[in-house]
Formats: structure tokens, C-alpha cells, sequence
């Protein structure tokens, strides 16, 4: 008699062999080598996805959380399969692990879509690895919850604290400034990332995490709960348990995102003062499932968004306090009349549930403001426009110093990294800390990848007069745990011919954040002839293998930067 082949557990996707009940047999087969009963392999399988490395000291917990997860699914009648997908810890890929982004999201795609998975949890949290499996697994159109890894916790250097990774760009600066010696930058370089789990301040990690707690992809608290917390692993089992019940059709409502929860994502990265690359990445995200961010929608969420969290890079508290302070919870209760509240989550609960449901808990309001005393009153991000920027420019404005918002400053241009790093501090460059300091050539479709070099050095001659801040221009990125004027993604780059390569060495730049304007100031005609005698484009002529892959396919920074082939398609 034929065998009933299930369309779950480990009789789901079967390798084909022209033969489906040998399929089923032999792939059971193999899995017996691994000693599963038949008990076992007849459940519904979470695939976890780790993406724990040896290159990866932000994922070093994962271990531990993959045991919890693993209890939660256990306990609700599934059966927990783990599987490696690459793994991007941030600062040990060169150019930029901003490169391997899309990489990354298409091998958490296809492992979702190949292997026999009936849910799947997506354990990352180092810069890219959420986004990127966010981006995966919606094309997989897979059912998915995300476990963020949790912030580090802080350490001290001389009785002050000390967090990943904002302050190592305080001390180095320090440093670079001869205020500190090698012995002390050492020490500091011995204490700065204390704990496992993601930067300790509202970075890229931090932001990526509390924007997919607001989408509803995770439980309430997963974002900011420390990684070393006792309350984490609870947090690893209970979204076991639910990631079980979603395979199980327990939870009858799929979550799915949609275009209120990218809404509600913007507003909650504004209010936060969150990171500049988590545009890009929401911009990815939402471009998988055919939705549109508007960087001009964007101005105008960010008017009518206050700041209403005091952390690092832009205030003084670190993540472990956010929590503490009450954390999303607390954040989401102030936010609640700017939110669309219809929005549910992975357990199928609205927003409007899950906020008054937490509408008691505690809030320490130094940490978190309330709408009535923000911490500033507009929204953290803006984006540019302007002759320079068509396509737009994005300004973290609650990191930078408000002296420079209306300003008017003479280019001081770099053409590329090579030649900034050789001149920025020689004595024979002429700059004044009113100048605008330009860096091109560092976007995505360059050999660097749009890498974090957005954040340029102030010259160390004016570093010793006293200059803490300029406006620094560039289409790369920055850290976000970087702070100053800094106007980065500067679109179309200047490598594919954007105007914003015709900027020459002396040219007038203006910059109005009150107009949300960005402008090489030029007679028309002159803008013209500048453009008529565009430089060659100078994009690498890469022939094999992912890099031409990349370079023929990556989108501008305002497109989020994925590949053209991989966004939704009708
Ligand atoms: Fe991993 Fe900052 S280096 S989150």
C-alpha cells in the first residue's frame, strides 16, 4: 500500500528522485543516522537559524539561546532543527559587511525554501544579520520569528563607563588628539566590548531589534533585554514555544508585514534617534514586498516624531538602561497616538493589545521621555535634497550639532579613501573648521561596498585647536554608533556619475536642514557644462564569482542598497 506522504516535518520539500515515496524513505533513513525515532521525524520541524562564528564575538551566546529555544519548541510538539547560514559580524569583513548583506539574505532565502521547514527562527543581531534574514525569509514566504541576540552590556575605564561602541570613537578621538596615551587606548581596547551580544548604544543592532519588535517579528522585550541576562534565555524559550505553535497552526494569523508596520517602523527609528543604516535596510525590507519608502514621506513622519529616548550616540544612557527604564514597552505606550495600531504581531495580537496590555508597567522617564518633554522635537534622521543629492542624502540631525544646521562652507574634496586617508592630516592641507569636508567615491557600487567611512576624521590641526564638529559629506555610511554633522548616502554616487561627483575643490556648499536642502552653489549653465563633461563612471569591471554579481546588480543607497532581482516582483 502507498504510503500518505505529509506535506510537514522532515516529509516536507522532498528531494526528488522521480519517486516520492523513496524520497521519503531515503531522506528518513538518513536522518535515523542521527538517531531520531519515528516519533520525531513525524513532527512539524523550527528550523533555527544560527548564525553563531568564530568571526562573529557578538553571536558568542548563541549556544545558550539555541538551548532554550530548542526547550520551547521541544515542549509544544515540534521537532527543533538548527542550521548554520553565513554569519556577518561587523567588523571582520573587509571592505564592509555591507557587501555580503544581500549575500547573506539570499542564502537564508534559499536554506528556508529548500530545506523541510514548517517555521523558522531567525536568532541574529550583529549590524546586518537581521535585516538580512528579515529580507530571506519574507521571500521565502516562510512563516518566521525573529530572536535578536541582545545588547553588551557595559564595563568601566577609569570610574567611567564604557560602551561598544560609542565611546571607542570618544577615546580615539581623544587619542588622535594626544590627550590620551597609547597605554591608555589600550587599556581602553582591553574593556570596550565587555559582554557578548550586540553594540551596548542605540546602534545599527539596537535599532534593527526595537524596529522588529514594533513590526511585531519578535515578543515584547526581545530587543532590549541584555545578552547575559537570565531574563534573555526566558525570552530564547517562550519564542520557541510560539515559533512551535505557528508550525503547529495553533496561531491561525500569519503574521505578514505590511505597509503600516513599515509606518510604524519609521517612527519608532525616529523616535529612538536610531541608526542612518537602518533606512537602508527598512528600505530593503519593505522593497521585498513591493512597498516604497519615500525618503520626502520620510521628512514628514520625522516632523510630526519627537526623540523620546535618551541613549548613546545622541544622549548619555546605554542599552541595558533603555531596559531597565522600561524599555519598548515604555516606548511604545508614548508613541501610541503616532502609531497605526491595527498592525498585529507573531502571536496574532494588534499593537493596540500588546500597548495596553504593558500600559501599567514601569517608565523611568530620564530615559525615556514622554511626547510632552522630548528629548528633541523633531524626529532623529532627515534626508537631503538638493542639486548634489537628487535622489536624496540622509543627516542624523539629533547627533549633530544643531551651530552648523544653516550653513554655508567651502568643498574641501577628497576623491577617494586612498587620497583622504594621505591628506586628511598633512600639515599642507588648507581648511578651516567652517569648511565642508567632501569624500567621494565610497557608495555602493565602488570597490569599498558603501562602507562606514562616512564618519571622516577631523584634521588633527583642527582636532588641536578645539574643533569637536564640521559638516562631513559623503554617498557612504557611517557606524550607528557614530555621532556629528555628518551627511551621508548621498544619491545617485558619485561612482555612477552623480552630481555629486562634479564637486571641485574650493566650490561653495550650502546646507538648510530647515529646508531639508543640500546644494552645490552654481550658476545652471556652469551646473550644466560640469555634468555635460562627466567624469567616466568608475565602477569596478569585476568578471566572476559574487563581486560581479554585486556590482551588477546593487541599487543606490535611497533603493536600500539590494540587488534589483531580488525585490518583489508581481
Ligand atoms: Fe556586532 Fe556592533 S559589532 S553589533
Amino acid at each position: 500500500m502507498k504510503k500518505k506522504i505529509k506535506k510537514s516535518g522532515f516529509d516536507n520539500n522532498l528531494t526528488n528522485y522521480g519517486d516520492i515515496e523513496f524520497s521519503s524513505y531515503l531522506r528518513r533513513s538518513f536522518a535515523k543516522s542521527m538517531g531520531y525515532t519515528d516519533e520525531s521525524l513525524n513532527k512539524p520541524i523550527v528550523g533555527i537559524i544560527n548564525t553563531s562564528s568564530g568571526f562573529n564575538s557578538c553571536h558568542r551566546h548563541f549556544p545558550e539561546m539555541i538551548d532554550a529555544l530548542k526547550r520551547g519548541i521541544n515542549s509544544n510538539g515540534c521537532l527543533p532543527v538548527e542550521f548554520p547560514v553565513i554569519s556577518l559580524g561587523e567588523v571582520y569583513l573587509h571592505p564592509t559587511s555591507m557587501m555580503f548583506r544581500n549575500l547573506m539574505s539570499m542564502d537564508v532565502e534559499e536554506m528556508i525554501r529548500a530545506q523541510p521547514l514548517d517555521a523558522v527562527v531567525l536568532l541574529g543581531g550583529c549590524d546586518k544579520t537581521l535585516p538580512a534574514m528579515i529580507m530571506g525569509a519574507i521571500s521565502a514566504q516562510k512563516p518566521f520569528v525573529v530572536l535578536p541576540a541582545g545588547p553588551m552590556i557595559t564595563s568601566k575605564f577609569e570610574n567611567n563607563r564604557l560602551g561598544a561602541c560609542t565611546d571607542c570613537r570618544r577615546y580615539w578621538s581623544n587619542y588622535r588628539e594626544g590627550k590620551i596615551s597609547r597605554h591608555k587606548i589600550s587599556e581602553v581596547e582591553n574593556k570596550l566590548a565587555s559582554s557578548a551580544g550586540t553594540c551596548s548604544v542605540m546602534g545599527t543592532a539596537s535599532t534593527m531589534a526595537c524596529i522588529s519588535e514594533v513590526m511585531g517579528l519578535c515578543l515584547t522585550d526581545s530587543s532590549c533585554v541584555p545578552a547575559v541576562y537570565s531574563e534573555r534565555l526566558n525570552i530564547a524559550e517562550k519564542t520557541g514555544i510560539i515559533c512551535a505553535k505557528i508550525a503547529r497552526k495553533k496561531i491561525k494569523k500569519i503574521k505578514k508585514i505590511n505597509k503600516q508596520d513599515i509606518y510604524n517602523a519609521l517612527v519608532c527609528l525616529l523616535s529612538l534617534g536610531g541608526s542612518t543604516n537602518a533606512i537602508i535596510h527598512l528600505t530593503a525590507i519593505a522593497g521585498r514586498l513591493g512597498i516604497k519608502v519615500d525618503l520626502r514621506e520620510f521628512n514628514k513622519i520625522s516632523n510630526k516624531t519627537p526623540v523620546l529616548v535618551d541613549l548613546k550616540p545622541t544622549g548619555k544612557f546605554y542599552m541595558e538602561d533603555f531596559y531597565h527604564a522600561g524599555g519598548m514597552k515604555a516606548l511604545l505606550k508614548e508613541l501610541k497616538p503616532l502609531l497605526k495600531l491595527g498592525t498585529s504581531n507573531i502571536e496574532g495580537k494588534s499593537l493596540s493589545t500588546i500597548i495596553n496590555s504593558n500600559s501599567k508597567s514601569f517608565h523611568d522617564q530620564n530615559v525615556i521621555r514622554s511626547r510632552k518633554k522630548p528629548f528633541e522635537k523633531h524626529g532623529g534622521l532627515i534626508s537631503l535634497f538638493g542639486n548634489i543629492c537628487p535622489s536624496g542624502a540622509i543627516l542624523k540631525r539629533s547627533a549633530a550639532d544643531k551651530k552648523l544646521f544653516e550653513k554655508t562652507g567651502k568643498a574641501v574634496v577628497f576623491e577617494d579613501i586612498k587620497s583622504m586617508s594621505k591628506l586628511i592630516d598633512n600639515k599642507s592641507l588648507k581648511i578651516s573648521k567652517n569648511d565642508f569636508l567632501i569624500l567621494k567615491n565610497i557608495g555602493p557600487k565602488t570597490v569599498y561596498g558603501m562602507p562606514e567611512a562616512g564618519y571622516l576624521p577631523i584634521p588633527k590641526k583642527l582636532l588641536k585647536s578645539g574643533v569637536k564638529d564640521m559638516i562631513r559629506i559623503s554617498d557612504g555610511r557611517m557606524s550607528g554608533t557614530a555621532f556629528g554633522t555628518i551627511i551621508l548616502h548621498v544619491s545617485p554616487e558619485s561612482s555612477v556619475g552623480g552630481p555629486f561627483s562634479i564637486i571641485k575643490n574650493g566650490d561653495k556648499i550650502k546646507l538648510s536642514v530647515k529646508n531639508k536642502r543640500l546644494d552645490l552653489i552654481i550658476s545652471k549653465n556652469e551646473l550644466k557644462n560640469r555634468l555635460n563633461k562627466q567624469i567616466s563612471k568608475k565602477i569596478p569591471n569585476i568578471k566572476r564569482g559574487y563581486l560581479k554579481l554585486y556590482y551588477d546588480s546593487v541599487l543606490q543607497a535611497h533603493e536600500g542598497c539590494d540587488f534589483d532581482f531580488l525585490q518583489y516582483k508581481k
